[in-house]
């Protein structure tokens, strides 16, 4: 339980150069990544909007491709039993039927405790630059009170290989953050990957530059030939 601190990183590797030449057998289509950011509000006071989200997701999995479910940020506020008891009920609808997976990713500030985390630059130096596979990088949990919610980052890595970064973190909003979520739409024939912000709850997207936008130009036949 420890290991579930204040970030966290998701790294989605490409593909290695050997894939990447493969021929393509069939259009790609387009498929769908949800992502869950900083929950940790919903499981100390509003189980119902977590579970509102994995509900959603569940409901739209066949309609929209989603593929998989990615959980950013803290998953409880205070690392209680009581908290934890919640959060796994509202996760359990992901798995309980034909739903995608969920997966929560190592929180790199957790590697080192105190004065020697690792923070998100630290963590580019040391390892994200250096690996030409990495293709994106997810963050949450940048909170320090305000509701700052989004940001995003290029990074070009050592290899020329770009890196796109972003964060999304809705927790200083209403009732912890009233339930949006992130899909991000991998379109492997138009090569772009498009990031949309929506709240099943409130039935609301975020439009702004910040939470509704699109990468182009992303290589991401390695990824289709992988499926
Ligand atoms: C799982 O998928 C099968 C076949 O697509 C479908 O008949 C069934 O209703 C699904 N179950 C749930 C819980 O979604
Ligand atoms: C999510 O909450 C909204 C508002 O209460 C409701 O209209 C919607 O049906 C809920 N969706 C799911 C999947 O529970
Ligand atoms: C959500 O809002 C859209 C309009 O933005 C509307 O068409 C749709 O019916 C609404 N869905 C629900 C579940 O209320």
């Amino acid at each position: 339980m420890k290991g579930f601190l204040t970030a966290a990183f998701l790294l989605i590797a490409a593909a290695t150069s050997g894939v990447q030449s493969a021929p393509v057998a069939a259009a790609p289509t387009p498929f769908v990544i949800a992502v869950l950011p900083d929950t940790q509000y919903y499981s100390e006071s509003y189980p119902e909007i977590y579970t509102n989200q994995t509900q959603w997701i569940v409901a739209n999995a066949a309609a929209r491709n989603i593929k998989f479910v990615i959980h950013e940020g803290d998953i409880t506020n205070l690392n209680t039993p009581a908290q934890w008891k919640n959060a796994a009920k509202s996760m359990s609808y992901l798995t309980a039927g034909n739903g995608s997976k969920p997966t929560h990713t190592g929180n790199p500030e957790s590697y080192g405790i105190g004065k020697t985390a690792n923070n998100g630059v630290k963590v580019w130096e040391k390892m994200v630059r250096k690996h030409s596979n990495i293709l994106m990088v997810l963050n949450g949990h940048m909170y320090d009170g305000a509701d700052i919610n989004s940001g995003r980052l290029t990074g070009t890595g050592d290899a020329g290989n770009q890196v796109y970064q972003m964060l999304a973190d809705y927790q200083a909003g209403p009732n912890g953050g009233n339930g949006f979520l992130r899909l991000l739409t991998f379109d492997p024939a138009a090569s772009t990957i498009s990031v949309e912000t929506y709240s099943p709850y409130t039935n609301e997207s975020k439009t702004d530059d910040g939470n509704k936008f699109v990468y182009t130009g992303v290589n991401l036949l390695p990824l289709a030939n992988k499926n």
